[in-house]
């Protein structure tokens, strides 16, 4: 059997006329840069992501630093992350001079651990202390961080918070009132990614800004646009962060289904757990669900022990799986200048050597996953191939 990691021209197979339809109708209309589609589509995603404003930009890394930048991130300021997440969290903040301090992660949900984060800021002086000035949680995988701990500790030390929900469209997090708050509506800024592989994927590259400050929306607009307004008259240096209206065409289409996709993805993952369990295959743990509603952009299991071995054989039987990430951002060789070791985030190190992501796409089905899991079974039997 083979079975991709993500199946796009199965997705594309159920709404190709409706995509070529929409996409025909940015040809005619000859308008390529903003305009109506993207409007629309950053209309979308605000009431979606329960807020007052979305800015539609070219990509989740760029979400990331349009946000920093309308954060008046500066050369020297200090701001807090995952060190396991994908490159452009760290990167981004980075580019822009600031230093990344990396805070280790939960072992079950792999975002950011709170206590570790307060910790860390209790070994800053006062000095540091006075140029740390942002948090960016990131909700690997599709779920959110532990936000009721992080919003506390931001709001004590005054620092600003930037969610970095690429992967976490539609997810939500149970504040212990009861009440639900999606990704991207709780910091200040919430930036995504429309990559393909993401739930809510682009043909291309593409991203979002979600704010509820008409101030910040205002300036994110004006960063998009190199600074400028009004236009050819620049306060402020910005960039060509711009999301393509024929992007925003195919998003709009393919946003009409989300709530199903991510439904089945939910579903599949049910299904997983329920057939890992009548297998009983105790070298592995299953994702974590904490508090509010996990979107499985990826299903990620952790291996006691030979996970390399262990992907090289699913990829031999035909079954795509992917590292995600092999290599934790703090020793990134492009970070050596931060000083860190290995041994500073040790969980981050323990999940990169042990985790691997198996299909969970929508249109999976039932006998495939049972076949994923036959084969995953089988080789901690001893009976690799069968
Ligand atoms: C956690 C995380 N942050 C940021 C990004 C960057 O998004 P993009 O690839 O759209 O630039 C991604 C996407 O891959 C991501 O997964």
């Amino acid at each position: 059997m083979n079975i991709p990691i993500l199946d796009l021209k199965a997705q594309y197979k159920s709404i190709k006329e409706e995509i070529i339809a929409a996409t025909m109708e940015v040809y005619q209309s000859q308008r390529f840069i903003l305009g109506p589609k993207v409007e629309a589509l950053e209309n979308e995603i605000a009431a979606y992501t329960q807020v007052k404003y979305a800015v539609g930009v070219s990509s989740g890394t760029d979400a990331l630093l349009i946000s920093l930048m309308s954060a008046n991130i500066c050369p020297g300021d200090l701001v807090v992350t995952s060190p396991y997440t994908f490159f452009s969290t760290a990167g981004s903040i980075a580019r822009l001079g600031a230093i990344p301090v990396f805070v280790d992660i939960d072992p079950h949900t792999y975002n950011i651990d709170p206590e570790k984060l307060e910790k860390k800021i209790s070994t800053l002086n006062t000095e540091e202390r006075s140029r740390l000035k942002a948090i960016v949680p990131v909700h690997l995988f599709g779920q959110c961080a532990d936000m009721e701990d992080i919003i506390a500790i931001a709001k004590s030390l005054d620092l600003v918070i930037i969610e970095d929900a690429a992967q976490a469209i539609g997810s939500e997090y149970r504040f212990s009132d009861g009440l639900f708050k999606r990704a991207g509506s709780m910091g200040a800024y919430g930036c995504f990614s429309f990559f393909p592989s993401k739930n809510l994927g682009s043909f291309g590259d593409g991203g979002m800004v979600t704010t509820n400050d008409e101030k910040k929306y205002q300036e994110l607009k004006i960063i998009r646009v190199h600074g400028s307004q009004p236009k050819y008259y620049h306060r402020s240096i910005g960039g060509n962060f711009r999301l393509d209206a024929l992007q925003a065409a195919i998003l709009l289409v393919k946003f009409r289904y989300l709530d199903r996709w991510t439904e089945k993805r939910r579903e599949n993952a049910r299904i997983y757990r329920e057939l890992f369990a009548r297998k009983g295959v105790e070298e592995v743990e299953l994702p974590f669900e904490n508090k509010g509603r996990h979107i499985y952009n990826q299903f990620v299991i952790k291996v006691d022990r030979n996970r390399d071995e262990l992907k090289q054989s699913l990829l031999n039987q035909g079954i795509g799986c992917e590292i995600y990430y092999p290599v934790p951002l703090h020793v990134q060789e492009c970070f050596r200048y931060l000083g860190y070791r290995p041994e500073d985030c040790p969980v981050s190190v323990e999940a990169a050597a042990q985790t691997i992501a198996l299909p969970i796409y929508p249109e999976l089905k039932y006998e495939q996953i049972e076949y994923i899991v036959e084969k995953i079974s089988s080789f901690y039997k001893g009976n690799v191939g069968s």
